[in-house]
């Protein structure tokens, strides 16, 4: 099992990604906008220069991922710039098969720049591991090796947000890596959501 930062990924391993994606993330916003969406977005974490991908490789294939940045807010608006045009056409899809989900859409474009804060963190934004390998602590390598990239010199935190309800197992998951509870909290559709922050000691 290797733990890779940033690797060149071969068509199969970003179709790996994607796929994890779709199975650990099922009726979750992003996964709804679709594959192309998906692709797009996991090849963004990482070109930019400020955000990453960790990846889980081992003989069959990726079987974990890991995406984060230090500035998410830069990173949605460097994805529309350089995407705009496939980014449009898979939002148009998602927006014809369920209308609605243009306000979230919108939301989920403008959120990062309402949670500026003074301080500098890495946000760690979505952890997924293959459902045939997990529990052999592939999730927890992973968040090992983003502790280790972490520069408390430039941040102050890695910080990240998850489900409150329905959601125990993850919760217990980032406890056990180190993660505190920081502040419970409502999103404007009425999800309960936890965020957890890790501080290096
Ligand atoms: C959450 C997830 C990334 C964990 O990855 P994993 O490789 O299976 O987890 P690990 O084996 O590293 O687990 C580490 C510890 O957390 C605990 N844990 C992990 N998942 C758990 C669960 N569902 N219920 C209870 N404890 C859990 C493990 O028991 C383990 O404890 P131990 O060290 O005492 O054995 C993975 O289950 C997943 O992809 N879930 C779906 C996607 C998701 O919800 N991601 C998070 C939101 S961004």
């Amino acid at each position: 099992m290797e733990i890779l930062e940033n690797p060149a990924l071969s068509k199969k391993e970003l179709d790996d990604v994607v796929k994890i994606h779709m199975e650990t993330f099922p009726g979750f916003f992003l996964t709804f906008l679709g594959k192309g969406f998906l692709r797009q977005m996991y090849k963004g974490f990482i070109a930019h220069e400020k955000s990453g991908l960790i990846v889980a490789k081992n003989e069959i294939g990726i079987v974990g991922v890991l995406a984060y940045s230090e500035n998410l807010s830069a990173f949605y608006k460097y994805l529309i710039k350089t995407r705009l045009i496939p980014f449009a056409w898979y939002s148009l899809g998602a927006i014809i098969r369920q209308p609605s989900a243009m306000v979230r859409l919108i939301r989920a474009f403008l959120k990062p720049s309402e949670t500026k804060r003074e301080e500098k963190y890495v946000e760690l934004s979505s952890i997924g591991v293959s459902p045939k390998t997990k529990g052999q602590h592939i999730g927890s390598k992973m968040i090992d090796k983003l502790k280790e990239m972490f520069d408390a010199n430039k941040f102050a935190y890695i910080n990240l947000e998850t489900d409150a309800t329905n959601n125990e197992g993850v919760n217990v998951f980032y406890i056990k890596n180190g993660f505190k509870l920081e502040r419970s909290f409502e999103t404007p559709e009425g999800r309960k959501m936890n965020e957890y922050r890790w501080v290096k000691k």
